[in-house]
């Protein structure tokens, strides 16, 4: 199986990413900010719970995130392995998804981490929410406190995986294809 964790802060491209290699290594993509807005949607217990720090850009706690992580890994066993997509997002859900993948003999194969500066990610996400419908892309004091979220509470997880020498950091600046083969060249080195 190949476990793989799409790092990076909002707006490097995991979801443009994530479509792709979907395609080419048959995964199961597991989106935690699309599992939220799935559920904000349709205005669920967890949707509201998690309604408040969404729209804030902040984060929804680990107990909260972990919980709706396990349920989706646990509904989907057998795959020929997952795509972790904003998550995890703190050293704590970097542990828990550890453990998670134990319980099933499995290990994180592998974080990818896409490096985009900040100016760049701002004028992403602007962008991005012309269409996307998304509250987060549109205020650009809030897409400011998600990349400063980003860097205090989640950037820990790249040293996380680092140290166990499982984690790559690629250049996210380039057309789709580019980037897109600079991910698959990490996966085919595993
Ligand atoms: O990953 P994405 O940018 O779609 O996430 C949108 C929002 O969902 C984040 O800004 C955060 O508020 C919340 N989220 C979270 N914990 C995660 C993933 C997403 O709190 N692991
Ligand atoms: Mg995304």
């Amino acid at each position: 199986m190949i476990n793989l964790v799409l790092f990076g802060p909002p707006g490097s491209g995991k979801g443009t990413q994530a479509a792709k290699l979907v395609e080419k290594y048959n995964l199961l993509h597991i989106s935690t900010g699309d599992l939220f807005r799935y559920e904000m949607g349709n205005n669920t217990p967890l949707g509201q719970e998690a309604k408040s720090y969404i729209e804030k850009g902040e984060l929804v706690p680990d107990e909260v995130t972990i919980g709706m992580l396990r349920n989706k890994v646990d509904a989907n066993p057998d795959v020929e392995g997952y795509i972790f997509d904003g998550f995890p997002r703190t050293v704590p859900q970097a542990e828990a998804l550890d453990r998670l993948l134990e319980t099933k003999e499995q290990t994180v194969s592998k974080l990818v981490m896409l490096d985009v500066q900040d100016d760049e990610l701002v004028s992403r996400l602007l962008n991005r929410g012309k269409t996307s419908g998304r509250a987060d892309d549109n205020d650009e004091s809030i897409i400011r406190n998600r990349i400063e979220v980003y860097k205090s509470e989640t950037s820990p997880v790249f040293d996380f995986y680092n140290t166990q020498g499982k984690a790559a950091k690629i250049d996210g600046i380039g057309s789709i294809e580019e980037i897109f083969g600079r991910i698959c060249a990490e996966i085919d080195h595993l």
